[in-house]
């Protein structure tokens, strides 16, 4: 039985994001954001789920906080939805939908459970979508406009930020893939976008930087193992190709001040849009890096895709969350050493977790034995980075309770919460206990 331990003072928490569980879609002055507009547009979410109930988290935040405390978290990552502070997306000030994110601030310091907010989860307020969004130069200077706002106003309770949460995700498959809004397919229009978020988080970073009451910044990158799928040459460089473009197309700027060389034939910085001084501009500089990791792709060279080169190879009789996601524990081991090996920065992860086909049973527990393992295994490998030598200072597992899942509604349940929907009521699952006992420990056997 392996024993499993972390260094005292490791930040064991949840995390969740504010379309996903808030609900309260138009009150209290909020603004469309472009999720709302999304999810009301026939077609675009599996069984036309939208997110304006929810977890109903915005009127059962004290309970919801109580339910933290219960499981012993210490930490909870939320974010803050911006049209709710500006509900077109800049000034004036929305003055109640601060007071909800103040109110949830004091509510977790008064339980002992640090805040870790994230500026960004995607719901961009639509009045800046219907001026281009992220295709938009100016959306980068009113993110820095809001990004101040906020360390302003909370900075005197929150010292450590997450600027955004994935902006790999929200830019190509916003504007590529074209499944998240605004739902756009345009390959040269999606680069463009990445470079705009690049000048936004740099932008943001100082920003929040001159209101003197930030302490730490960071990013929640989206990031996976990429590896080969065999040792040859080619399909070596391809995952080394997949891997800077998925996992470094953000830090490497904000680091370093340069787009990592992802592309066959090298990167032109100028199909980005990159003006002179953008690349001082990009560089935030960011105090810690955050990683969201759930699996691994596997990689072959292939000729033509004549951007990267790369193609997924799909992996037969590989173990599989509900939502197809290989279960692969080593990537996280992996890409941590990776990162801190290349960046020497403190890591938090800052999601984890996974779906499974969850039910109440007579007795009214929910056992989900699948994901107690899958998070035995995972943490085992945060706990291997954390032995040989990587500065990773928190776990955030994904997610607190089950919500809306983008694209696939509240079809895939991700909670160590159940939620029955129609009743809001929580439940906490067989993964929760087992989750308070090992924070309660600090480690645990398996
Ligand atoms: C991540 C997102 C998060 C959640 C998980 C399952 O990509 O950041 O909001 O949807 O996936």
């Amino acid at each position: 039985m392996p024993i499993v331990s972390f260094p005292p003072n490791f930040l064991w928490g949840c995390a969740t994001a504010s379309y996903q569980i808030e609900g309260a879609w138009d009150e209290d002055g909020k603004g469309e954001s472009i999720w709302d507009r999304f999810s009301h547009t026939e077609g675009k979410i599996l069984n036309g789920d939208t997110g304006d109930v929810a977890c109903d988290h915005y009127h059962r935040y004290k309970e919801d906080v109580a339910l933290m405390k219960e499981l012993g978290l210490k930490s909870y990552r939320f974010s803050i939805s911006w049209p709710r502070i500006f509900p077109t997306g800049k000034p004036p000030l929305n003055r109640k939908g601060l007071d909800f994110y103040s109110k949830l601030v004091d509510e977790l310091l008064a339980n002992d459970i640090l805040p870790f907010p994230t500026l960004y989860h995607w719901d961009l307020p639509q009045a800046l979508q219907d001026q281009g969004g992220w295709a938009n130069r100016d959306t980068a200077q009113r993110f820095a406009e809001y990004a101040n706002t906020i360390a302003e106003r909370l900075g005197d309770r929150v010292k450590r930020w997450i600027i955004f949460n994935e902006p790999w995700v929200f830019t190509i498959l916003g504007y590529l893939a074209g499944i998240h809004p605004p739902g756009i397919r345009d390959a040269s229009m999606a680069l463009r976008t990445t470079h705009i978020a690049n000048l936004a988080q740099g932008l943001a970073a100082r920003a929040m930087r001159a209101t003197n009451k930030v302490e730490g910044l960071g990013t929640a990158f989206s990031m996976s193992g990429f590896y080969p799928a065999s040792q040859s040459e080619e399909d070596r460089a391809a995952a080394e190709r997949r891997f800077r473009f998925n996992n470094l197309w953000f830090l490497e700027p904000a680091q370093n001040g340069r787009y990592p060389d992802a592309y066959l034939g090298g990167t032109d910085p100028a199909r980005f849009g990159v003006q002179p001084g953008d690349m001082e501009t990009v560089q935030a500089g960011l105090d810690f890096i955050g990683i969201n990791l759930y699996s691994r792709s596997v990689i072959a060279y292939d000729p033509q895709d004549a951007n990267l080169g790369a193609r997924d190879v799909h992996v037969e009789d590989a173990e599989r969350c509900k939502f197809g996601w290989e279960v692969y524990p080593e990537a996280i081991h992996d890409v941590i050493m990776r990162i801190w090996h290349d960046y020497r920065r403190p890591i938090y992860i800052t999601e984890n977790g996974a779906s499974y086909e969850d039910v109440v049973d007579k007795q009214g527990q929910v056992n989900d034995p699948q994901r107690v393992s899958f998070l035995q295994r995972y943490i085992a490998q945060v706990a291997r980075a954390v032995e040989e030598g990587a500065d990773v200072r928190g776990y955030y597992l994904w997610s607190l309770m089950d919500n809306f899942e983008w694209g696939f509604g509240y079809s895939q349940r991700f909670g160590i919460v159940y939620v029955d929907y129609p009743t809001q009521r929580r439940i906490i699952k067989q993964s929760g206990h087992w989750y308070r006992n090992t924070i309660a420990k600090n480690g645990y056997q398996y």
